[in-house]
């Protein structure tokens, strides 16, 4: 499958890299086709990887990851281009992270409305998944480094795309819990996690670590 990534950090190039693995083309997507990251990120993986621009990414995609800065994801998506949207998916990893007044982060959306839910509302056309932002990237991979079982949600309006995005979270990377949500306003829940994940972040001076539903 052809699958675009809509950014250039770590869990782009992670979750891209996994695909990659698993026989996919990827293509990176960032403001630059020039882009160094995604570069040297394209030398590493060879044949299957490659770059260009965010509307080159989105253009490439059958499936498409969000997997750019929060305050930055709607531009992203304008600049990605609306004709190369319609009726994909767009798996959300975003999360609303707001730096500018320096660490921790704030939420810049929650309570009554998440980015996902923005997403979804300004580019109808696309069927928004949001999914797999409550963990650090090494773990959306890879559950099983993880040794217990533990979960991952998904939030989204379509019920077959949901299904889609839960068949690649379990044959892709390997989940065995996936809890649906409901619909994409249910993002708010994953998203409002954030300010928790860096307390415990901070707590284990460790990233690997994600949530456990225990139920009688
Ligand atoms: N780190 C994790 O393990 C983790 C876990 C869960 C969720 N998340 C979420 O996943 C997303 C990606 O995280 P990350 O650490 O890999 O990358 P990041 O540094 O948050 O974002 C990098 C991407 O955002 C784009 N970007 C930044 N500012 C922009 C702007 N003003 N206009 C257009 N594009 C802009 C960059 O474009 P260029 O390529 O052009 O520079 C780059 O592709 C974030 O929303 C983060 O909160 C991260």
């Amino acid at each position: 499958m052809k699958i675009g990534i809509l950014g250039t950090g770590i869990v782009g190039q992670t979750i891209g890299s996994r695909l990659i693995q698993n026989h996919h083309q990827v293509m990176l997507g960032a403001r630059s086709a020039q882009n160094e990251k995604a570069a040297q990120w394209v030398q590493q993986q060879g044949e299957h990887a490659s770059q260009g621009t965010f509307a080159d990414a989105a253009r490439f995609g059958e499936i498409l990851f969000n997997c750019t800065a929060g305050m930055a994801s709607l531009e992203v998506l304008q600049q990605a281009g609306p004709d190369n949207l319609p009726g994909k998916i767009l798996v959300d990893v975003s999360n609303p992270l707001d730096f500018s007044r320096g660490m921790p982060p704030v939420l810049s959306v929650c309570n009554e409305d998440s980015l996902a839910e923005r997403i979804q509302r300004t580019f109808p056309q696309l069927k928004v998944v949001k999914t797999l932002n409550t963990m650090t990237c090494a773990i959306m991979v890879k559950p099983d480094s993880l040794q217990e079982e533990h979960n991952v949600f998904i939030s989204g309006n379509e019920t077959t795309a949901k299904a889609t995005v839960t068949k690649l979270l379990q044959n892709e990377f390997g989940w065995k819990s996936v809890i649906d949500l409901g619909d994409i306003t249910s993002a708010r829940g994953t998203e409002m996690f954030l300010p928790l994940w860096l307390r415990l972040y901070g707590t284990f001076q460790s990233a690997d670590f994600n949530i456990k539903i225990v139920r009688k």
